[in-house]
């Protein structure tokens, strides 16, 4: 029975990733910051555990005793959009949290593969296939990484999966879903899944909406067909308009 921790729960894709799970009967837990339970906005779900507690400040050993029972872990961590966020510390948010999961899954050793799922973005290459973008996307994107940590922030801990985790690693298999411009609607619509990028992420940036984010995420979080699919890879997803 799979049994799911939500990080960065609290956030706009990843309340609607916690929804999805509860609506399809599967078990979470998540971690989020005192100030922003969601129990009051999701519901009554019996289904449904909430640890009040900020991640950066757990301890491997805390992160893993409530990791333990997990099978799949989702991260929707991502900077505020305010001064702070992007510039004051943690800098390395989601790297860290991921580096942090990892080590509690190391002290865990449980007896199947956790699957990791990050929400990542298409502002970020996967080179292990190689990518490679157009020139005026890397120009901008090399601006970003000495102007925005929270975009270097996203690039390492993808990296992190990518370089140190691998695509053999003994307890952690990993995908990095890589949305496009995030967008809100009411619901999950049509969308498509592609190995990379299909335009430019800076000048021909595409609608990938959070419903549909969070759709797919619970997909690869329960459908162990989907998730032989993308494992150990970076899917870019884009509504289909
Ligand atoms: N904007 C785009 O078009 C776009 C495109 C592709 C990818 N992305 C990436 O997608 C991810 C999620 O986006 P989103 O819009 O759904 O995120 P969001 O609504 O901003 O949610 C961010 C989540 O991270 C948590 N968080 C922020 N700072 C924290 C801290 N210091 N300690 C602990 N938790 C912290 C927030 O908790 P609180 O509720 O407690 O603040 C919240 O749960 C981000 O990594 C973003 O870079 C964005």
């Amino acid at each position: 029975m799979t049994k799911v921790l939500v990080i960065g729960a609290s956030g706009a894709t990843g309340k609607l990733v916690v929804s999805e799970l509860l609506q399809r009967n599967i078990e979470v837990v998540s971690i989020v910051r005192a100030t922003s339970s969601l129990i009051n906005t999701i519901g009554n779900y019996p289904n449904y555990q909430e640890i009040l507690a900020n991640i950066d400040d757990l301890s491997d050993q805390e992160l893993a005793s409530h990791l333990n029972g997990c099978d799949v872990v989702v991260s929707c961590l991502g900077h505020n959009l305010t001064f702070k966020g992007i510039f004051g510390e943690p800098r390395r948010l989601v790297t860290d949290s991921i580096i942090k999961l990892t080590k509690a899954i190391d002290l865990l050793k449980p007896d199947d593969k956790t699957k990791i799922i990050l929400m990542n973005t298409t502002g970020n290459s996967n080179r292990d296939i190689p990518e490679k973008p157009p020139l005026s996307q890397r120009l901008v994107i090399s601006i970003l990484r000495l102007l925005l940590p929270p975009h270097v922030d996203n690039e390492q801990a993808a990296d992190f999966l990518r370089t140190n985790i691998g695509q053999d690693h003994q307890q952690i298999e990993w995908v990095a879903v890589r949305p496009d411009t995030l967008t809100n609607e009411s619901k999950v619509s049509k969308y498509k899944i592609h190995p990379s990028p299909t335009r430019n992420a800076i000048f021909d940036a595409a609608p990938s909406s959070r419903e549909n984010v969070a759709n797919f995420m619970a997909s690869l979080a329960t459908d162990p067909e989907l998730w032989e699919i993308w494992k150990g890879k970076m899917p870019v997803i884009y509504n289909d308009a």
